[in-house]
């Protein structure tokens, strides 16, 4: 049985999986793959320090869940407990368009085994069948191959090239089989 605020935090589970909300006591699990200038080669910001994500990163995700309802979760291993990466659906604004984008990005000792896809593919169910979104997409830089095969294995595919932060990337997107239109 889970604490009573594990289970508040919780937004959906998968069978390896559960996607919870972040909180202060993630700092270290954070600063596992945050700070890891391998995992972070292609983000925006680069590797992490503990204070940067102490004082920028949690902020910035405490404030779109409760702005947006949505935002990065942590993605904890059922077997153990123990947070390896993040997951989550954030609203991005692309080409003047608000969309709203899966992302992911795990401990760099558990890639290789699906843990990825099977989140991506829970945030995927959680947005369409939870949060009512009618598309959603992932923004991938070109040579982010792995990223690019997290994307297609979840039901993205290639829809067009954009300008993201001034960075040349290629947009993936899927639309809700129910509810969206192309
Ligand atoms: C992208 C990332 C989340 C994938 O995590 P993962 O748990 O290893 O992903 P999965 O195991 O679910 O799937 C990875 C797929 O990419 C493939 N892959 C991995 N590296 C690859 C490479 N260099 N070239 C081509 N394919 C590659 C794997 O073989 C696997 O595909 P398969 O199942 O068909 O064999 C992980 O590599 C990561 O954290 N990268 C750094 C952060 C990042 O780039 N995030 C995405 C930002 S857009």
């Amino acid at each position: 049985m889970l604490p009573n605020t594990v289970q508040q935090s919780i937004v959906c589970q998968t069978s390896r999986l559960i996607l919870r909300k972040f909180n202060e006591s993630d700092l270290d699990s954070l600063l596992g793959f945050r700070g890891d200038p391998e995992v972070m080669h292609f983000s925006v910001t680069g590797p992490e320090t503990r204070e940067d994500i102490q004082t920028k990163y949690l902020p910035s995700c405490l404030r779109r869940y409760f702005r947006d309802g949505l935002g990065q979760w942590a993605v904890v291993r059922k077997s153990d407990g123990l947070c390896i990466g993040e997951c989550g659906i954030c609203a991005q604004d692309v080409d003047g368009e608000r969309e709203f984008e899966i992302s992911y990005r795990m401990r760099r000792d558990c890639w290789g085994n699906g843990l990825a896809t099977e989140a991506a593919r829970g945030c995927c169910d959680y947005g369409f069948n939870k949060a009512g979104l009618r598309r959603l997409i992932s923004i991938i830089e070109f040579q982010n191959a792995a990223s690019i095969r997290v994307a297609e294995k979840m039901g993205m595919t290639l829809e067009k090239r954009a300008s993201f932060h001034g960075i040349h990337v290629l947009i993936y997107s899927v639309v809700n089989a129910v509810t969206g239109t192309a």
